[in-house]
């Protein structure tokens, strides 16, 4: 069966990294011998500003029956903040129980860090980002507005089921990644000693969780400010983090900063069940930069990796072997090329988006 892909290349710089990820999977694929299908969506700000439509429920069930969708960014400068990144993204991630975000932070050779003294070897660690619950559930709301006595709400909601779906996930992920070399550690990020009550439902989770069925796996609890700080002055000290999703959010913008920037973020919006009934969505972790849509600037590599990613999840999923090894090939030929342009930001390295998506393609 052909590998099934839905792909929203969205607005801005999407459609053009996604261009450069798609012409990377057609050379992977003759390579590597397997057959893949795409089916374009229009969501995104152009669709809505011309038709209304942000994504309604049919569009969601249009999505279903693929094994995949790769994402560019949506974002309009027209559309009012919000109504996109609520109404498509966030839905597409609930609508699809997308509950695991996964957002590798690891700093590839030639890319340049801004911190001092770090290399590949500290920088080095992936964040499991719980996708479904927290201040993202839009629970609250606003009473007494436009007066003096505003009251203004925004809820953290922690259920048990979907902590613990999250931890277990980022618990089997240490062990895995134990078995390649990494040190078995988990953390768990949170925000204990204010967040008395989602904070202990999450802490008590991976203490049990870890003690029952991890033992091999060393706990660390660090509160999300101390990250921040230890992220930039020894993140060697990270294998695998799991976080809650507001915390998840910050702390991998700052992991993408430490890493070399947007340019080369990649992530991934799993259902990871092995009989899934929706597709996971991969998507970079940039936005739809505006400043520098339309211009052949935007470094496709976050989006190339992105496919990688896609493969592999994929691949998981499936039980396809040949997917999980066409993906560690593009993300191996992602590695190779970035020391040809020493990380410099790509309007100051002389290389364009598509140069940089032939680049990976001769790598391969
Ligand atoms: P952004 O990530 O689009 O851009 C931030 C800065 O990083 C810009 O200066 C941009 O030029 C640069 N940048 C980003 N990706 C780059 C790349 N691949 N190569 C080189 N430079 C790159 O974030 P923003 O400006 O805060 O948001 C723009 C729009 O995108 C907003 O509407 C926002 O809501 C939306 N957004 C969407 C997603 C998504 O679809 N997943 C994620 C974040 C933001
Ligand atoms: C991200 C983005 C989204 C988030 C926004 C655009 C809804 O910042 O993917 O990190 O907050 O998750
Ligand atoms: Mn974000």
């Amino acid at each position: 069966m052909p590998l099934k892909l839905a792909i929203i290349a969205g607005d801005g710089t999407g459609p053009e990294v996604v261009d450069q990820a798609l012409a990377v999977l057609d050379a992977v694929a003759k390579a590597d011998n397997f057959d893949y299908t795409t089916t374009a969506f229009d969501f995104g700000g152009r669709r809505h500003l011309d038709t209304g439509k942000v994504l309604d429920d049919d569009d969601i069930a249009a999505l279903k029956p693929f094994d995949a969708i790769l994402l560019g960014a949506v974002g309009h400068p027209e559309v009012k903040p919000g109504v996109l990144e609520k109404g498509l993204l966030l839905k597409l991630r609930f609508d699809l129980d997308q509950y695991i975000n996964l957002r590798p932070v690891k700093l590839y050779a030639g890319i340049d860090t801004p911190l001092k003294d770090k290399t590949p070897d500290d920088i080095d660690f992936i964040v499991v980002r719980e996708n479904t619950e927290d201040l993202y559930c839009g629970s609250g709301g606003v009473s007494r507005k436009n007066t003096p006595q505003e009251i203004a709400t925004q809820e953290m909601i922690a259920t048990r089921f979907g902590v613990e779906r999250c931890i277990r996930y980022a618990f089997e992920l240490a062990v895995d990644r134990k078995a390649s070399g990494y040190p078995g550690r988990l953390t768990l990020v949170h925000k204990t000693n204010v967040l008395t009550y989602a904070g202990d439902t999450w802490f008590r989770a991976f203490e049990q969780i870890g003690e029952a069925d991890y033992p091999q796996i060393e706990r660390q609890y660090h509160h999300v400010d101390a990250c921040c700080m230890y992220m930039v002055t020894s993140p060697e000290a990270y294998d695998t983090i799991v976080v809650p999703n507001m915390f998840g959010d910050i702390i991998t913008d700052l992991g993408a900063a430490i890493a070399g920037g947007m340019g080369i973020a990649a992530s991934g919006n799993l259902h990871p069940d092995p009989d899934s009934p929706n597709p996971s969505m991969f998507e970079p972790v940039h936005g739809s930069s505006p400043d520098i849509a339309g211009q052949n600037k935007a470094n496709p590599l976050a989006a190339i990796d992105t496919l990688a990613m896609l493969l592999r999840e994929t691949g998981k999923v499936k039980k396809d072997q040949a997917l999980i090894a066409a993906g560690d090939r593009v993300a191996k030929a992602v590695q190779s090329v970035t020391p040809n342009f020493t990380g410099k930001r790509l309007d100051r390295s002389g290389y364009s988006t598509s140069d940089i998506g032939k680049m990976v393609i001769d790598a391969l």
